[in-house]
């Protein structure tokens, strides 16, 4: 492809992309489609002859378009939706031309001080703990999910507790993990993955509220020790998955401090709430933690994928993690002057990802972004108020962000049956989960074009399939 052709083929695709997000509205939510029909809309194999993507749009319509689930639908209410935006879709297309390997400072300086400053930028942003910037011992990186950031906080905490000898044999099996039974399943991956295993996590009970209880926090961890087991992490959330509870990050830390247990703190939804002055509470304690990360691509209008993540200390990070062959070997990394970040992360290559967290700050500022949170949490608490109104449900957690946790009152299977005949009409889409037990709706706004008009038509819809 020529320049030429990439100008002209690159023009029609932005006008596609632009289109495609303007009639959004208008679409299903969902595909009605059963499964296979992409598949069998495709051709058996590739063309022999390049087809200089002849009738390519209309296959992106034909094809595509009529079997995704809409993430960014104004009307996607599911998870927690998709966050993207155009200043951060114009830098995934400026990362995909530039093609910079970042895996060494070497290999692509801008890639590499870029990332740090814009972390530092986030950091502040944030107001997080002066710990956590580079111009201490401490530092950011843009891993590429939240999953991974819980993976090298638990590698690192390893390192920490068994140095060398965890680094040269692997892990020790007097090792334990703790999480509250409310955190995120990636935790429990983290720790298979890391060679513990599903045994040596301890799921904490929580509270009411959802959040863990430190008191349970300490009945485990001292049990464990007394049985002769070493606690080398706690991974508390700001912000759970299933109902966005926030865990008491002061307490728990005061906890890990005593057990010499590494505290990661996984905010990937609801760290971005910290943008606004008036949500910082969610932070409160963290300056107790060895690490902390959070998802921009959750909820600060940065596309998929990017995860902010943060460690006090980034030698023990780096020394869990770096390996150096021969191949590698370069005069900057031998300097000590420069951040490799191939020792940061799991992967050996990266891309530009902070390309996207600098457009996307730049274009919004302050501001903007904060207009966005606040705009998120102003809805939800609108949607909380007409579904208190109504005696027919109940809320059933606290909603401090953009997501509601309601439910029928009663029993579970007409809560089962509403959600299913509201995703049916691919007019509006929620998922659900389980809390105390009960069979809950969960609906979490995000998405840059929801407006009240959409909060207003599915709480209509909702009540329309009773
Ligand atoms: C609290 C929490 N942690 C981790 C994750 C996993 O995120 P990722 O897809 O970035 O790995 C999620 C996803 O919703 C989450 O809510």
């Amino acid at each position: 492809m020529t320049p030429e052709e990439f100008r002209r083929h690159g023009y029609a695709l932005v006008d596609w992309v632009a289109d495609y997000w303007s009639g959004l509205a208008e679409q299903r939510v969902t595909s009605a489609a059963p499964p296979g029909t992409a598949a069998a809309a495709l051709p058996a194999g590739p063309p022999a002859d390049g087809d200089g993507f002849a009738g390519l749009l209309d296959d992106l319509d034909r094809i595509v378009v009529p079997n995704l689930t809409h993430w960014q639908h104004p009307r996607f209410f599911g998870y927690f939706p998709a966050n993207t935006s155009g200043p951060s879709v114009l830098a995934d297309l400026v990362c995909a031309g530039l093609g910079v390997q970042g895996m060494l400072w070497s290999t692509g300086p801008a890639c590499t001080e870029v990332e740090t400053v814009v972390l530092d930028w986030l950091a502040d942003l944030l107001d997080l703990p002066a710990r956590f910037r580079s111009g201490g011992r401490g530092g950011g990186v843009i891993q590429d999910s939240a999953s991974s950031a819980a993976l090298v906080a638990t590698l690192a905490a390893l390192y920490r507790a068994g140095g060398a000898r965890w680094r040269r044999g692997g892990v020790d099996d007097r090792y334990t993990v703790y999480t509250s039974t409310q955190a995120h399943s990636s935790i429990e991956k983290a720790a298979r993955v890391a060679g513990l295993g599903d045994d040596r996590v301890r799921l904490v009970e929580v509270d009411d509220t959802f959040a863990m209880r430190p008191d349970a926090l300490r009945e485990a961890i001292c049990a464990d020790v007394a049985a002769g087991a070493v606690p080398v992490l706690v991974v508390a959330t700001v912000g759970t998955t299933s109902t966005t509870a926030v865990d008491p990050l002061a307490p728990i830390g005061e906890i890990c401090r005593e057990y010499g247990a590494w505290l990661h703190v996984d905010a990937a939804y609801a760290g971005s709430a910290a943008v606004c002055p008036e949500l910082r509470w969610v932070h409160s304690g963290l300056e107790h933690a060895d690490s902390y990360c959070f998802d921009p691509h959750k909820w600060l209008l940065t596309g998929f994928d990017c995860d902010a993540f943060w460690v006090a200390d980034r030698a023990e990070l780096t020394e869990a993690l770096s390996v150096l062959p021969e191949f590698l070997r370069n005069a900057a990394t031998e300097s000590g002057a420069v951040i490799d970040y191939r020792d940061w992360h799991v992967p050996l290559g990266r891309r530009f990802r902070a390309l996207k967290l600098w457009f996307v700050m730049r274009w919004y500022g302050v501001e903007g972004l904060r207009a966005h949170i606040r705009g998120g949490v102003a809805l939800a608490d609108r949607f909380a108020d007409w579904v208190e109104a109504d005696e027919r449900f109940e809320i059933v957690a606290p909603h401090p962000f953009s997501l509601v946790c309601f439910r029928l009152r009663g029993p579970d299977e007409p809560n089962e049956e509403l959600l299913r005949r509201v995703n049916a009409t691919g007019q509006a889409y929620l998922t659900h989960t389980r809390a105390g037990g009960r069979y809950v709706l969960r609906l979490a706004i995000g998405s840059p074009l929801t407006r009240e008009s959409d909060v207003a038509a599915v709480w209509d819809l909702i009540r329309a399939q009773l």
